[in-house]
């Protein structure tokens, strides 16, 4: 007979290499916590059933306290002959209160208690998540808040298209982050339903209460259908796809900042305690942590396409398949977490290089909108505007000049609708400030952005 929990039926033990090759012990021990919570709350529930008795169900949930205190302090050996989790803990219950171990699963299969540890862990973790992107985005406003009156150029093509304050460009990261959050609050709503009670996959012939067991987990609704409880993996699919749209944010401004820091944008300038130095070339100073979450970006898409890849033929209910679920949300979320609150320190240790990004407005013709609006305020059409606009542009570029280096008289010679107030239309100020439709980048629209930022930051803690 084979020495397992479930060794009955059998003649042989498991050969080692099986043994090894289908373990999960070594990834799925993270949810000890969460497996020792299902277990007592499922104990209590088998209990005020009557399925077990009382005094087993309080040795029950003593021994489970006190392995969880062994797991805590470092003192459980796991064994991959146990396989995962489950049966680790299983046996060591056993193995420390004796009989009353056997009866905690009672109407219970693994395939709904992993369910369950999942959802509890996901539930947490996505609370932790949610946590860190808050984090960030404090620091991004921070940030804005700080450059309140910093002009740079705003790029459309990476070509140099409008001035905008840098402020305004932060918050738009705010604003992506924003829906992140939102995006994890979808995930938790779908973690926060209760699986326990499927069992295997059909239900249990015992009067088990799964409503006892929700109300002592706080979950919010429980699976209707046992199959769809065992086999759901939607959440840890919409988990990934959240995270992947996240990296993907981080990855966008990780490539923004890493041209700023170059010797070309010059416009931003990382902490030192940030950046790694070349062990060839001396002078070098590199953004790496910004090239590393664009990087990792590609490893949770990853972990997105694989688990997709491996639900997609699943038949109901159960399948082992469904053990790779977790190394790719582990890794993901592991990732994800590193990645904000690394991203947070690198923002707040930023410091922006006001005088390059000025001269990137000064010496440029980002201003030239800013000349064909001038126009069409005294009633030239647009495209007419336009035109006259790219006709000075033109003009400019022969002579190696920008906009406002031209007299009123040299401008007048291509439309005698400008006037004296021409050059300080087109100043940077002046540009960024007209900007005022909602949204924009005026000024008065980047503190009211700022100020329902700081608003929804404070709701979010
Ligand atoms: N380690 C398994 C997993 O993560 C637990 C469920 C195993 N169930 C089974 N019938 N083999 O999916």
């Amino acid at each position: 007979m084979s020495e397992k929990l479930w060794g009955g039926r059998f003649e042989k033990s498991t050969d080692e290499m099986i043994n090894d090759f289908q373990a999960s012990i070594n990834f799925d021990k993270r949810m000890y916590r969460e497996d020792i919570e299902g277990s007592i709350a499922h104990a209590k529930m088998l209990a005020a059933q009557g399925i077990i008795s009382a005094e087993d169900a309080d040795k029950i949930c003593a021994g489970l306290s006190k392995i969880r205190e062994r797991i805590d302090a470092g003192e459980f050996d796991f064994s991959v002959a146990l396989e995962d989790i489950h049966m680790n803990i299983e046996q060591a219950l056993t193995d420390s209160i004796g009989a009353a171990g056997g009866r905690l699963h009672t109407a219970r299969s693994r395939n709904d208690q992993v369910a369950l540890d999942t959802h509890l862990y996901m539930r947490r973790q996505v609370r932790e998540v949610q946590r860190l992107i808050v984090q960030l985005q404090d620091a991004l406003v921070t940030a804005a808040e700080k450059n309140s009156d910093v002009i740079f150029p705003g790029y459309t093509h990476l070509q140099r298209a409008q001035p905008i304050l840098f402020a305004h460009h932060l918050l738009a990261y705010f604003s992506m982050l924003q829906r992140d959050f939102d995006r994890f609050s979808g995930v938790y709503e779908r973690a926060d339903i209760m699986p326990l009670g499927a069992g295997a996959l059909a239900g249990t012939t015992l009067p088990i209460d799964r409503r006892f067991v929700a109300k002592e987990l706080e979950f919010a609704a429980l699976y209707s259908n046992s199959l769809d409880a065992v086999s759901d993996r939607d959440y840890l699919l919409e988990f990934l796809s959240a995270a992947s749209i996240l990296m993907v944010h981080l990855s966008r401004l990780s490539e923004e900042i890493i041209l700023w820091c170059s010797r070309e944008f010059s416009f931003v300038e990382l902490d030192d305690a940030h950046c790694t130095g070349s062990s060839m070339m001396p002078q070098k100073k590199n953004p790496d942590v910004p090239e590393l979450v664009r990087g990792k970006a590609g490893r949770v898409i990853g972990h997105l396409m694989a688990l997709l890849t491996t639900v997609k033929a699943l038949p109901l209910a159960y399948n082992k398949d469904l053990q790779e679920d977790k190394e790719g949300v582990f890794d993901a979320l592991d990732t994800v977490k590193f990645s904000l609150a690394v991203f947070a320190q690198i923002i707040a240790g930023m410091k922006v290089r006001r005088e390059q990004m000025r001269r990137a407005v000064e010496e440029d013709f980002s201003n030239a909108t800013d000349l064909a609006d001038y126009l069409v305020r005294k009633n030239m059409p647009f495209r007419q505007a336009h035109a006259v606009a790219g006709k000075l542009v033109h003009h400019c570029i022969e002579r190696g000049v920008w906009l406002k280096d031209l007299t009123l008289d040299e401008m007048r010679t291509f439309s005698n609708l400008f006037d004296a107030d021409i050059h300080d239309a087109i100043r940077p100020e002046t540009c960024v400030a007209a900007r005022n439709s909602l949204g924009g980048t005026s000024p008065a629209q980047v503190a009211a952005q700022i100020q329902s930022a700081r608003a929804w930051l404070d709701s979010h803690r």
